[in-house]
């Protein structure tokens, strides 16, 4: 009898004390609901015997496989790092080679749609429709004619120190609207050509826009400290929490303390609803990942042309930055923190540096 083992391409989770198998390779999920299937599964990979009929089913199922197949993906070292790997890997294979005309006809018939299905609208523009909102000022096109791209590149570094600076409002309004605002309003006839979808300075997957981008404000002329969400439709910005402290954020960002001082930062997270309209597969994270990098240095640079200095992480508490972006009742995750402000270039805060220092001086450094 063939040796078999448990396929690296499943994946057995729990939700809500009910079992389910994820086939990685073809992105399909089954509810267990034969519970005898997983103590047979347990009692094989035991050692146990089982009965042949019972083996048969987990080999159908591809739970079971023979044990020569090759390693189909990497091991990292970390199960779970393997595991999300393995589930947004090779998600795509079920499409063939095609010619250009095969693949044309293919991707267009993909787009076809019953009238009205369009994508969900963004959760916040329904939720903050009655909540006080900030019009923001007019883009000016002078603040970024007024550098070259590379003094941008060559000055954009990460800052780790802030010193209190104040921002004013028209670079607050004018970095919003040059990294996520709808761009496209500047330029006649282009608007159409998007349609039903919106063109900002980064690249969107699919171009459902589905990035969203929350400011933190702390020290910006004019404009009340508090958290507001970025309305790009409007270019204006709505209220949605009340100002957090500097030791909040810092909380927030599992003690990272190299924000505090910033004029704002913004959070930016991904709206999933709007993007699993059109991409259903779990492949769905790895992109809007991806998107949000391209916003945030597209900010970054927007940012530094504009004179402010820049900290960005990924490092955060996912509950507490939900909780007070007011997330939990749509389906949008943040991912990533942006702090502007002024402050001096070095790879270390002041204070690592004194630690640091104080470690060599007792040898330990
Ligand atoms: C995805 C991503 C996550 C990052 N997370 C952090 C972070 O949690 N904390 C931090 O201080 N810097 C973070 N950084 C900044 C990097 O440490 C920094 O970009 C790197 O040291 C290179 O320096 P430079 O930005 O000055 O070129 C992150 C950068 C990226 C691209």
């Amino acid at each position: 009898m063939v040796e078999l083992k448990v396929s690296n391409d499943v994946v057995i989770y729990f939700s809500d004390n009910t079992p389910y198998i994820v086939d990685t390779r073809i992105n399909e999920e089954y509810e267990i609901d034969n519970p005898k299937l997983l103590s047979d599964l347990f009692a094989y990979i035991s050692g146990h015997q089982i009965e042949q009929s019972e083996r048969q089913v987990l080999v159908d199922g591809g739970v079971l496989v023979p044990n020569e197949r090759p390693e189909l993906l990497k091991n990292f070292g970390n199960d779970f790092l393997d595991i999300f790997h393995r589930g947004c890997t090779d998600v795509l294979n079920h499409i063939q080679v095609l010619s250009a005309v095969e693949y044309a006809d293919l991707y267009l018939e993909s787009c076809v749609r019953e009238p009205g299905d369009v994508p969900p609208p963004r959760a916040k523009s329904i939720s903050l429709k009655d909540t006080r909102t900030v019009n923001l000022p007019e883009f000016r096109h002078s603040v970024l004619e007024a550098v070259s791209l590379f003094d941008v590149l060559d000055r954009r570094k990460t800052v780790r120190e802030f010193f209190p600076h104040q921002a004013t409002l028209e670079q607050l309004s004018d970095l919003l609207f040059c990294s996520f605002g709808y761009f496209h309003k500047h330029k006649n006839g282009e608007a159409e050509q998007y349609e039903p979808f919106k063109r900002r300075t980064s690249p969107s997957g699919g171009c459902l826009q589905s990035v969203e981008a929350y400011v933190c404000v702390f020290n910006v002329e004019g404009l009340d400290n508090g958290i507001y969400w970025y309305d790009a439709e409007n270019h204006a910005l709505k209220f949605v929490e009340n100002e957090i402290s500097y030791d909040e954020l810092s909380a927030m960002l599992v003690s990272q303390f190299f924000g505090n001082d910033c004029s704002f930062g913004v959070f930016l997270a991904a709206n999933l609803e709007r993007f699993t309209w059109k991409y259903k597969t779990t492949r769905a994270y790895r992109v809007v990942s991806m998107e949000i990098g391209h916003f945030s240095q597209t900010a970054q640079l927007v940012g530094t042309a504009m004179g402010l200095n820049t900290w960005i992480t990924g490092a955060f508490n996912d509950a507490k930055i939900e909780q007070t972006l007011h997330l939990h009742d749509e389906r949008s995750i943040p991912l990533f923190f942006l702090a502007f402000g002024k402050g001096k270039y070095d790879r270390m805060h002041s204070l690592m540096k004194k630690r640091l220092e104080r470690l060599k001086a007792n040898g330990q450094g």
